[in-house]
């Protein structure tokens, strides 16, 4: 018999590197300007690590450090640490490995899980089995991307989207069922691998001067259909979990959407019948820092957030990658 227990967030924390990279200082980098990346995107700014001794790992170890403040534990207390990225430190060790050494992480097992924009759903899915089977009691499951380290910064069309972060949460059971993940739909088609790639590096295509001649260290994107495809698949995931579980736009508290673009986020939030005070929007300050999106909406809306409120979580990515996740939140706003 199947155990009826979910696994809900305890705890949320997100991190940010200090330094700001404004349109404006994008305007003396690329032929760009403030008006064009915002009303196309909505971004105005985003973060920047520039230490260049640190690294996503590092970002995930302060993540593990918030997480077990707010929760009252220690690191050694982690069973398992799940990395959704793009931008790992390096191939191998992990970024996993290398974030719980760092943040004392010692009795917990990892690994890293690529799934681009939808990296923290498909890892949020994956951490919960974990929970939800009992096999574990503690799980922690972080999205995080220096994406700046993979973005061509003469590349107008890439360069404006693209911003630096990390952000996860704690995993623990609610024997009840009634808090935590209710339902998952995550879904993928490689066909749409061509158009948001990063072709240097792997095993197609090992690091040459060559591979670095053409640029395929970078992220390249064809932005059309891309978009075309986020706004039609976002949209329509979002609506399925919404239909198969029988709820309306007025049962969703909260639409927590990928943040690529606004104009994405408008046409799943209209296609859901969700009004845009319900949408956790912040884009225009951090872009789109691919898995850590989603986590860091969550982190900022915590204290507007009360136990049972339902949420969505949806994502579209590179892969192509997208789905949606319904949840019931079952933190208290902190006193
Ligand atoms: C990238 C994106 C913002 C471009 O917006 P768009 O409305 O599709 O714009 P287009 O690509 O059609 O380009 C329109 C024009 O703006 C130009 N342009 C592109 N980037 C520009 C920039 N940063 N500043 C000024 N002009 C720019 C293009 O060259 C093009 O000019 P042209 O008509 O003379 O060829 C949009 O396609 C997008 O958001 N795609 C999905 C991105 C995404 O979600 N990626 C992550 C996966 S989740």
């Amino acid at each position: 018999m199947s155990s009826p227990q979910t696994a809900a967030i305890t705890a949320v924390h997100g991190w940010l590197p200090p330094d700001i990279l404004s349109n404006a200082d994008l305007e003396k980098m690329v032929d760009t300007n403030d008006e064009w990346i915002r009303t196309r995107t909505g971004i105005s700014e985003r973060r920047i690590l520039k230490d260049p001794e640190k690294a996503t790992s590092d970002m995930v170890a302060k993540v593990i450090e918030g997480l077990c403040e707010q929760r009252g534990m220690k690191a050694t207390d982690i069973d398992l640490v799940i990395v959704a990225t793009v931008t790992p430190d390096m191939f191998f060790p992990s970024t996993a490995q290398l974030a719980c050494h760092k943040a004392g992480a010692s009795n917990a097992w990892g690994f890293d899980l690529s799934a681009a924009c939808s990296g923290f759903l498909y890892a949020l899915r994956t951490g919960g089995q974990f929970i939800s089977n009992g096999t574990h009691k503690k799980v922690v499951v972080v999205g995080s991307d220096k994406m700046s380290s993979i973005v061509d910064y003469t590349d107008r069309t890439t360069c404006v989207l693209f911003g630096d972060g990390a952000a996860g949460v704690l995993l623990e059971a609610d024997p009840t069922g009634e808090t935590g993940i209710q339902d998952a739909i995550l879904r993928s088609d490689g066909a749409g691998g061509e158009y948001l790639r990063m072709q240097g590096g792997g095993s197609l295509n090992p690091a040459s001067a060559a591979s670095i001649e053409a640029k395929m260290h970078y992220i390249e994107q064809d932005g059309r259909p891309v978009f075309k495809a986020a706004v039609t698949s976002m949209a329509d995931v979002s609506y399925e979990i919404m239909e198969r579980n029988g709820l309306t736009g007025d049962d969703i508290s909260w639409l927590v959407p990928h943040q690529a673009n606004l104009r994405i986020i408008d046409a799943t939030a209209n296609r859901m019948g969700v009004t845009r005070d319900k949408v956790m929007i912040n884009i225009e300050k951090y872009g789109n820092t691919t898995a850590a999106t989603i986590p860091l909406c969550l982190w900022e809306w915590q204290n507007r957030l009360t136990p049972g409120e339902n949420l969505i979580l949806s994502a579209f990515g590179g892969g192509f990658t997208w789905g949606s996740i319904w949840l019931k939140w079952a933190m208290s706003p902190k006193a």
